[in-house]
């Protein structure tokens, strides 16, 4: 039995921030965003919107796409750094309540912005090894709820959403997830960190008062390692593979920086009609970005069944990886 992406699903808030609206709220511009970063708006969710709300939506259409009744899913698993909650319940074991799921296996993943590449893993090896008949994933965020609204480096780069897919079983082997990679390393963690209100350093007047509560990153640093190590990874699955880059349909990278996407795409020497880039409607939403990404793709006609889909992340821990995936959905 193999693992197949079965379908996708996406959910973006309504709100929508445009730079015209961070001018106005910290000291920068459109066109510094723009140049740097590719991004024009992000979308927030609602103050009484919880990070497993986006989640629910977005699994809803997943599940509807996927063609399965609600009864067949027998896992849920959430990449988040959002968290409904610091520490339990799990935003998936909430999100199967509110989907109505009954009692079946959930939990979360922390994997920052490659989360939704180690979802497609375990998802993989849960279906393969017949643990598992339908694992559903999410990736959602409201990362508008760890930003520092007043730090300019980092409050113009996020935004809110969620993606859901459903992995199920096939007996097709053009169908299956043809491989996964997924990668950490600490060596740079304070790369991209949230330092304050963990067992590190837990909650504290202090720790609010010095905003160590919200997330911290080193821009610059991390966009050489991002470079560098998105596009090794990428040449390592294909070669390992034995897949040539005309081979692949779509071209699916995280969404953090339009200048991190095109120079990847650029050393692998893929066309523009390959790379899929969608940072300047949604900006970074970390786990969500790659399935909110395949959405677009998939809403607008671009993605169809048999085709091969190219993932690969990068994100906070340090952690990336990378995925070999054809569309199975309808
Ligand atoms: N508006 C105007 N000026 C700004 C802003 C802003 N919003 N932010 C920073 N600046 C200024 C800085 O203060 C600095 O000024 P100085 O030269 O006077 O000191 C200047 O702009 C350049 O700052 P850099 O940080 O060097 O800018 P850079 O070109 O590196 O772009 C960015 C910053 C967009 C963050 C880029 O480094 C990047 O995309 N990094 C990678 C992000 C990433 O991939 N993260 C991983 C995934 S995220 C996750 O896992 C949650």
């Amino acid at each position: 039995m193999y693992a197949a992406f079965k379908s996708i699903g996406a959910y973006i808030p309504e709100k929508l921030l445009t730079n015209a609206d961070l001018e106005k709220m910290v000291d920068t511009s459109d066109e510094w965003i723009t140049k740097r970063t590719g991004i024009k708006e992000r979308y927030i969710a609602a103050d009484d919107e919880s990070t497993s709300d986006l989640g629910v939506k977005a699994a809803e259409l997943a599940i509807k796409r996927a063609g399965i009744q609600k009864s067949d899913i027998d896992a849920v698993i959430c990449a988040t750094i959002t968290p409904d909650y610091f520490c339990m319940p799990s935003t998936a074991n909430i999100i199967a309540h509110k989907l109505g799921l009954g009692s079946v296996v959930s939990f979360d993943i922390s994997a920052a912005c490659t989360g939704f590449i180690y979802l497609v893993q375990i998802a993989k090896s849960f279906v393969e090894s017949g643990l598992k008949k339908n694992v559903l994933i999410i990736g959602a965020e409201k990362l508008s709820a760890i930003v520092d609204w007043e730090d300019r480096a980092t409050c113009v780069l996020f935004g809110d959403g969620a993606g859901a897919a459903i992995i199920g079983t096939t007996d097709k082997k053009e169908e299956a997830i043809i491989d996964v990679h997924a990668s950490a390393d600490a060596q740079y963690a304070d790369f991209l960190e949230t330092p304050g209100g963990g067992t590190n350093e837990p909650c504290s007047m202090e720790v609010i008062e010095q905003r160590r509560h919200y997330l911290k990153m080193r821009g610059n640093e991390t966009f050489k390692v991002a470079v560098r190590t998105l596009t090794k990874d990428v040449v390592q699955i294909l070669e390992k593979n034995n897949i040539n880059k005309e081979q692949i349909d779509h071209f699916i990278p995280h969404q953090a920086n339009y200048r991190i996407i095109k120079a990847v795409g650029d050393s692998l020497k893929l066309k523009p009609e390959q790379v899929v880039m969608t940072v300047a409607k949604y900006g970074n939403t970390s786990s969500a970005s790659i399935p909110m990404a395949m959405n677009d793709q998939y809403e607008s006609g671009k993605l169809k069944t048999g085709e091969l889909m190219l993932l690969d992340a990068f994100g906070g821990g340090l952690t990336w990886g990378s995925a070999l995936v054809p569309f199975a959905g309808k």
